[in-house]
């Protein structure tokens, strides 16, 4: 896979942009957040993955002090979230704050409001206000009121915002979700500058290639939990170095073929029913080979045979155990294939 985020600054002086222990947040009888630690190294950008309602976004409202946790703490630069709030304000953006703009201005009147509230002179806050709206294409649309704004522009201009003070470090709560992949590309690029020049990012994502593509470290996340934390290669690693996936002829052979992988392989593999898929980890590509002798001998004939690196959506099958049986699993993986 593609990483291009290689000159990044090297921090390694054990400074903690985030540093949380224990979060629980508790609505009514559901613990949305349930004991999550998280640890982000500044000048990193720092992935958190997870389905919809695992808890992301609970998450980064405890820690940007919008929300009180239930137990456990959490310190941003050093700064206690509940005991020192104002201090973490002044040393965070998040998107989504800025969601209450006055919807009657324009994108230019909105950003030159923000940098004025930020203690910017009218003449810089103009500069800015311009120059941000070109680095997010929306020159042409800066005089039209926020209103008659598509979703995609809002979102771009959310960001906009929280780019005028450029704080130490931002949270990006799905920054493109709903983004056509041109304006996805700019964001990751503008989310890469911010780490160059200085930031730290700790951003959620259900895209699983955007953490792969941005975040030098991930927590996957899955009701209220960390369930797996690590470099991308690392959790790469942590389902075998392959991975193997093949489909049967004649679908009926389905399940035989299964326990014939599931025997030679010594692994557990996952059938997808929909698309007659089976999937497993693999340690070694070499026992591929005892694979096929056997599915031959039993009679079973194959349509479709390949072994690849796992992508991180396997990954995240393998770790929440959410089997490609499951629809929403199901559509993870085809979205994998056809974008491999
Ligand atoms: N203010 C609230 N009151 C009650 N329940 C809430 C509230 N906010 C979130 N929840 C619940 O907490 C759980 C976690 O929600 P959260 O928004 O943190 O998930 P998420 O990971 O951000 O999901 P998504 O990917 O859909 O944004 C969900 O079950 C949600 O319904
Ligand atoms: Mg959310």
């Amino acid at each position: 896979m593609n990483r291009t985020n290689g000159n990044k600054p090297l921090l390694d002086n054990g400074d903690w942009a985030v540093e949380a222990h224990g979060l629980v947040k508790v609505f009514g009888d559901n613990r949305a957040v349930d004991g999550v630690d998280l640890k982000v190294q500044a000048g990193t950008i720092y992935g958190v993955l997870g389905p919809n309602g695992a808890g992301k976004t609970t998450t980064i409202r405890m820690l940007a002090t919008l929300l009180r946790p239930d137990a456990g703490s959490a310190r941003i630069f050093g700064h206690d979230v509940m005991k020192e709030p104002q201090i973490v304000r002044q040393l965070i953006g998040v998107t989504g704050q800025y969601a209450s703009v006055d919807e009657t201005l324009s994108a230019t009147e909105n950003l030159i409001i923000f940098s004025r509230l930020l203690g910017m002179g009218r003449a810089e806050a103009r500069r800015k206000a311009a120059e941000l709206l070109e680095e997010f294409s929306l020159t042409e649309a800066a005089k039209r009121p926020l209103k008659k704004f598509s979703g995609g522009m809002r979102r771009r201009l959310d960001l906009a915002a929280s780019l005028i003070a450029q704080p130490p470090l931002i949270f990006l709560d799905e920054p493109t979700t709903g983004l056509d992949p041109r304006t996805r590309a700019q964001m990751w690029d503008t989310i890469r500058r911010l780490v160059q020049t200085g930031s730290t990012v700790l951003l959620t994502t259900q895209y699983l290639d955007e953490a792969d593509q941005l975040a030098d470290r991930i927590a996957v996340i899955d009701r209220g939990r960390v369930i797996a934390e690590g470099t991308v290669d690392e959790l790469k690693a942590s389902i075998g170095t392959s991975s193997l996936q093949l489909q049967v002829q004649h679908p009926p052979d389905i399940e035989r073929a299964k326990h014939v992988v599931a025997q030679v392989l010594a692994v557990q593999p996952v059938v997808s029913p929909t698309v007659g898929k089976i999937t497993a980890p693999m340690a070694n590509p070499n026992r591929v080979t005892d694979l096929l002798v056997t599915l031959r001998d039993k009679g079973i004939e194959l349509a479709e045979i390949s072994v690849q690196k796992p992508s991180l959506d396997e990954v995240f099958l393998t770790i929440t155990g959410h089997g490609v049986t499951e629809g929403e699993a199901d559509d993870a993986k085809e979205t994998e294939v056809t974008r491999a």
